[in-house]
């Protein structure tokens, strides 16, 4: 499309931190990368590599050493509601209820009563969970807990759901349902899926487009538009075909250092 504006816009972006013992590293050096509304966006890489980092700029949490990220043109300069997360700890308040949990946002806000009370059925039910509005935290599943995360996220409407693996620490069987579950909400509330994963076939199940992430300092060393039509099926050929793609990338530009550390 000529002339549309990209979503997040990561222009020249270096990242260095500093630790306590004065060493510095460097994550991202001159980084170059654009998301547009509507993609399922899946960044692929090794632990360390810088993948929360990129997350968290786009969050708001950390600011680039050099260069900006814009989000609708604008630099980002802290969180926003239009930019929600839900992160791999399910990061739950536990002393409030899933639906005090999932109201927080709209309650800051100012949202009155009524108003935030069909707003978290709504989005309880979106994520499927209708019946344990009254549960606190410690009563639910991982799964159920990772399902009150997305609708806390949700309910702010936000442009952008910024997943940093967020089903990591679920079992396989539970993983997958997730992850059809996701798909159906990203078609249902047509929002833009910024997907952090090291698992190679999670991205492909999931992404409309997968980028492979380079050992720091790390660049976006290989993207694949995945043009399959969900749901797809994890077995066929063609699906293979872009795993073995995507793998054979990822370990070609790990540092070895990095693969020994994990
Ligand atoms: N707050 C911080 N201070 C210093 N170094 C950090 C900080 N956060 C991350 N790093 C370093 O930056 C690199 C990338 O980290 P991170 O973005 O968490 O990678 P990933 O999410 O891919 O595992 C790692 O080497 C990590 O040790
Ligand atoms: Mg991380």
């Amino acid at each position: 499309m000529m002339g549309a504006e990209p979503l997040i816009d990561f222009r020249a972006v270096s990242m260095e931190y500093q630790s306590t013992g004065g060493e510095r590293t460097t994550v991202f050096r001159s980084l170059g990368l654009t998301i547009n509304a509507g993609e399922f966006a899946c960044v692929i890489g090794p632990s360390g590599c810088g993948k929360t980092t990129l997350l968290n700029m786009i969050a708001g949490f950390v600011a680039p050493t050099s260069g900006e990220v814009l989000f609708k043109g604008q630099p980002i300069r802290e969180p926003g509601a239009e930019r929600g997360c839900v992160f791999q700890e399910y990061s739950l308040f536990p002393w409030l209820t899933v639906e005090e949990n999932v109201e927080f946002g709209l309650r800051c806000q100012g949202v009155p009563a009524g108003e935030r009370r069909d707003l978290v059925e709504r989005h309880l039910s979106l994520v499927g969970l209708a019946n344990t509005r009254k549960k606190y935290p410690f009563e639910l599943s991982g799964g159920m807990q990772q399902r009150v995360g997305i609708a806390r996220a949700l309910i702010n409407n936000p442009a952008v759901l910024l997943m940093d693996e967020p089903f990591a620490a679920l079992d396989a069987i539970t993983r997958n349902t997730m992850q059809s579950e996701l798909l159906s909400i990203w078609k249902a509330t047509g929002t833009t899926v910024f997907y952090i994963t090291h698992n190679i076939e999670e991205a492909v199940f999931l992404g409309t487009r997968a980028m492979v992430m380079s050992s720091p300092p790390a660049m976006i060393a290989h993207a694949v538009q995945i043009e399959l039509p969900h749901p797809r099926e994890r077995t066929t050929a063609d699906f293979n075909a872009i795993y073995r793609e995507l793998e054979t990338a990822l370990y070609s530009h790990i540092d070895p250092k990095l693969l020994r550390k994990s």
